[in-house]
C-alpha cells in the first residue's frame, strides 16, 4: 500500500511540475493547468483514502465530502463568473484561503501532535509548526486587505498610514518571532497553549498592518508575495504531515511566487522596499509636472485612419486604458481590418503593461488575437525606427522616454517600449490623467505625436468606421 501512496504522489508532484510548464505558453496554458488539477485531484483523494497516520487512517468522509463538493461549486462559480478587471482580487482571495489552511493546520497540529504533547518543544516539529502559522496567518489577512483594497472598500483603499508605523509594524514581527521562540523554550505544551495563540494574534495582526500602508496599485507586487508567502506555509504543512506531494506543491508556489515578485520588481525597476514602503501608485487625476509639458496636437478620426491604412507596418502598445475601456475587441477588429488592407499589424507587450502579470496578454487572448502578433519588449524594440504608426492605446508609463533620460523621474531606469523612434505616433487616451506613476510624458509633446482623445473604445470604434469608409 505504502509503495502505491507514494508512486501515485510522484504521479501528482510531476502533473504539477509538467502543468507549470505548460502554463508558460499561451497554446499550452488551458491544458496545463488541467493537468495540474487533475494531479491535485488525485492527490486529494488517495490522502483521504488511503493516508496512513500513527496507524490511523482518516473517516469523517461524510464531512470531507460536504466540505470538498461546497469548496468545488464556490471555486467553479466563482472563477466563472469573474470579471476579467476582478482578477487580482480573485486570485488574492483564493491566496488567502490557501494561507488560512496551512496556518489552521499547524494550529490543529500544535494542539494535537502526539510529538508535543509528550516531549520536548525545542524539536524541529515544533519550529515548523511555528513558522506554518506565522507565515500563514501573514498571508491569509494580508490578502483579506489586499482583497479589499483591490475591491474599491473606501476605508482602506488608500494606503493607510499613520506616524510611527515602520516601528509599530515590525514591532508585531518581532512579537511573533520572540513568542514563537519563547513557546519552544517551554518544557510542555500546556504552558506554550497561551503564547501559541498570542503568536497566532500577533501574526494575524502584522500581516493587515504589513499590507494597509501599500498603495493599491502596487498590489499585484504584494499578492504575488504573500502568494510566496502561502507555498512555504503549504510546505511546512507538508512536511509536518510527511506529505510529499503537499511539500512538491508548497515549494512550486513558494518559488514561482518569489520569482514572479522579483521579475515584476525588476520590471518596474523598483526594490521590494520600495514597493512595500514607497507609497507609489497612489498617484490620480492629473500627472504631475515633471520636465515635459507643452502643447498637445490632436488628430482627427478621419486623418488617423488614413494615416493608419496608408501605412505598411503598424505596431499597436496596449496598457492600462485598454483593459479600462474593454477595448479589445474593438482593436482586434481594426487590426483585421489593416491586415486586410495589406499592413503589418504587431502588439507591443510591456512586461507591467497594466496591473497584473499578463495583463495585456489576457485581454488580447480573450479577444482572439492569435499569439504570434503579440511581441515581447525586447523583440519589438529594434522594430520602431521601421515602424510607419505606432498607436498607443491607453499606455503611458511603459512609454515614458523619461526612464531612460531623467534621472530624478520615479521611473528612471524601467525598460519601455521604444515607441518614440516610430516614423509617426498615435495616442489614445481621454485627456490629461497620469499613469500609473502619477508623471507627466513628454512622449505626448513630442513632434511626431497626435493626440486621439476620448474613452479607447468609442474612438478605436470610430477608426473602424472610418478605415472602412476611406
Ligand atoms: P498607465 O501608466 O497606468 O497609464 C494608463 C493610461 O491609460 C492613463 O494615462 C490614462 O489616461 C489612460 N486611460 C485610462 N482609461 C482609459 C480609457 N478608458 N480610454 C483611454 N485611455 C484610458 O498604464 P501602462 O502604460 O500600462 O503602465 C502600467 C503601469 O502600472 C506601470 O507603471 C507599471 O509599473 C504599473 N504596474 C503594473 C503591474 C503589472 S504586474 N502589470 C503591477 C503594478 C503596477 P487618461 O486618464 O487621460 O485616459
Amino acid at each position: 500500500m505504502e509503495a502505491y501512496i507514494e508512486i501515485s504522489y510522484l504521479v501528482a508532484s510531476l502533473s504539477f511540475v509538467f502543468g507549470l510548464k505548460m502554463m508558460g505558453h499561451p497554446d499550452s496554458a488551458r491544458k496545463g493547468n488541467l493537468l495540474a488539477a487533475v494531479g491535485m485531484f488525485l492527490a486529494i483523494l488517495l490522502t483521504v483514502f488511503l493516508y496512513q497516520k500513527n496507524g490511523h487512517g482518516l473517516h469523517n468522509y461524510a464531512w470531507i465530502f460536504t466540505a470538498i463538493v461546497i469548496g468545488t461549486v464556490l471555486g467553479a462559480v466563482s472563477a466563472k463568473k469573474v470579471d476579467m478587471k476582478a482578477m487580482p482580487q480573485m486570485v488574492s482571495l483564493f491566496n488567502g484561503m490557501g494561507g488560512a489552511c496551512a496556518a489552521v493546520i499547524s494550529v490543529v497540529e500544535f494542539t494535537y501532535n502526539e510529538g508535543l504533547k509528550t516531549g520536548s518543544l525545542m524539536s524541529t516539529t515544533a519550529l515548523v509548526i511555528l513558522l506554518g502559522t506565522i507565515i500563514g496567518s501573514i498571508s491569509f489577512s494580508g490578502s483579506m486587505i489586499a482583497f479589499g483594497k483591490l475591491q474599491g472598500y473606501k476605508a482602506i483603499e488608500k494606503p493607510v498610514t499613520f506616524p510611527g508605523q515602520f516601528f509599530v509594524n515590525n514591532l508585531f514581527l518581532l512579537a511573533s518571532i520572540v513568542l514563537g521562540v519563547m513557546v519552544m523554550m517551554k518544557s510542555n505544551q500546556a504552558e506554550a497553549s497561551m503564547l501559541f495563540y498570542a503568536l497566532f494574534g500577533t501574526a494575524l495582526l502584522y500581516g493587515i498592518l504589513f499590507v494597509l500602508p501599500i498603495g493599491g496599485a502596487d498590489m499585484p507586487v504584494v499578492i504575488s508575495l504573500l502568494n510566496s508567502f502561502t507555498g512555504m506555509a503549504a510546505a511546512f504543512a507538508g512536511f509536518l504531515y510527511g506529505n510529499k506531494v503537499m511539500l512538491t506543491g508548497g515549494i512550486l508556489v513558494g518559488s514561482a511566487g518569489t520569482i514572479l515578485t522579483v521579475v515584476m520588481c525588476k520590471a518596474m525597476n523598483r526594490s521590494l522596499a520600495n514597493v512595500i514602503f514607497g507609497g507609489f501608485g497612489t498617484a490620480s487625476g492629473e500627472a504631475a509636472a515633471g520636465g515635459a509639458g507643452g502643447v498637445y496636437k490632436e488628430i482627427s478620426p478621419s486623418d488617423a485612419a488614413m494615416l493608419l491604412k496608408y501605412s505598411s507596418k503598424v505596431v499597436i502598445v496596449p496598457g492600462y486604458g485598454l483593459a479600462v475601456a474593454q477595448a479589445q475587441h474593438a482593436i482586434h477588429e481594426m487590426d483585421k481590418l489593416l491586415e486586410a488592407e495589406g499592413v503589418e499589424v504587431k502588439y507591443a507587450i510591456h512586461p507591467v503593461a497594466g496591473r497584473m502579470p499578463g495583463h495585456m496578454n489576457v485581454l488580447l487572448a480573450e479577444a482572439d488575437v492569435p499569439y504570434p502578433k503579440l511581441c515581447e519588449m525586447d523583440d519589438i524594440n529594434p522594430d520602431f525606427p521601421s515602424t510607419d504608426v505606432v498607436i498607443v492605446v491607453g499606455a503611458n508609463d511603459v512609454v515614458n522616454p523619461a526612464a531612460k533620460r531623467d534621472k530624478s523621474s520615479p521611473i528612471y531606469g524601467m525598460p519601455i517600449l521604444e515607441a518614440e523612434e516610430a516614423k509617426n505616433i498615435i495616442v489614445l487616451k481621454r485627456g490629461r490623467g497620469a499613469g500609473y506613476a502619477g508623471i507627466e510624458n513628454e512622449l505626448f509633446f513630442n513632434d511626431k505625436t497626435k493626440m486621439l482623445f476620448g474613452n479607447a473604445k468609442d474612438t478605436i470604434t470610430q477608426l473602424v468606421s472610418e478605415i472602412k469608409s476611406v
